[in-house]
């Protein structure tokens, strides 16, 4: 299993904080936002991870984290030119990944869940993870049957059809890049990943699973403040 932290983007809604650095690098309590990801991918396990930056704070990151060897781990940099969206990462990666399956997780993203299981546990097909929250709206959504199965995935919904957003872990095997290939981008130019999740999903080979922990996206000034006090408590309480 290859990793691949997703940490380009533009970072608009958290301007002016983003106007000289990347949002990726900024702090959550007494750590770099990455480390968070990174230390996911860590404890699952991935040790050959794959980072993608935007081209203009490429530098701080690979002065951030290095070969990867203080973290036990290989780190990879790929440049991606425009935001073009999350799918995009596996035609970024496709070298990377050759015939593996690959683990992706946004740079932006805090998860208390271990994965290690459902990493390790995983054969083929997709796998996303979903959580329950109040404000569907911003995200993909995933609607279930009366037995939990997954019927549809809709990238933000003005009328959500359940209040479970896919969070930003995804685990796919190594026949996602020839899907993101076939791909079209979406009406705002991206190659979406909700557009690929429903690809695995039509095949009949999309495992929806569950968020048990906490999960924070920190795009917003409210989630990153909210991510900070997590980190904050979280680390008095070890
Ligand atoms: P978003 O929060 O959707 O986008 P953004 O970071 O550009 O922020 P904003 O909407 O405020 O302008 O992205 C989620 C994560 O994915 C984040 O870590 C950035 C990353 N990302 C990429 O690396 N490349 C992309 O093409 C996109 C769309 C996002």
């Amino acid at each position: 299993m290859k990793g691949i932290i997703l940490a380009g983007g533009s970072g608009t809604r958290l301007r002016p904080l983003t106007k000289v650095t990347s949002k990726q690098l900024l702090p959550i309590y007494d750590k770099p936002m990455i480390f968070y990801p990174l230390e996911t991918l860590l404890k699952a396990g991935i040790k050959d991870i794959l980072i993608i930056v935007a081209p203009d704070h490429a530098g701080d990151f690979l002065k951030l984290l290095g070969s990867g060897q203080e973290f036990g781990c290989k780190f990879t940099y790929e440049i991606q030119d425009k935001p073009d969206g999350l799918a995009q990462a596996f035609i970024i990666g496709q070298n990377f990944i050759g015939n593996d399956s690959v683990t992706l997780i946004l740079g932006d993203n805090l998860f208390e869940d271990d994965f290690s299981d459902a990493i390790r546990s995983f054969k083929s097909g997709g796998r996303i993870f979903a959580k329950e929250v109040t404000d569907p709206e911003r995200f993909g959504v995933v609607e279930f049957d009366d037995q939990r199965r997954a019927l549809s995935i809709v990238e933000k919904p003005t009328e959500p059809k359940s209040n479970y957003a896919v969070t930003g872990l995804y685990i796919y095997d190594s026949t996602v890049v020839e899907k993101v290939k076939n791909l079209q981008p979406s009406a705002r130019g991206e190659l979406e990943i909700t557009d690929l999740n429903n690809v695995y999903l039509q095949e009949g080979s999309l495992d929806v699973a569950f968020v048990e922990g906490k999960w924070l996206d920190t795009g917003t000034f409210e989630s990153l403040f909210e991510a900070i006090v997590f980190a904050r408590d979280r680390s008095r309480a070890a």
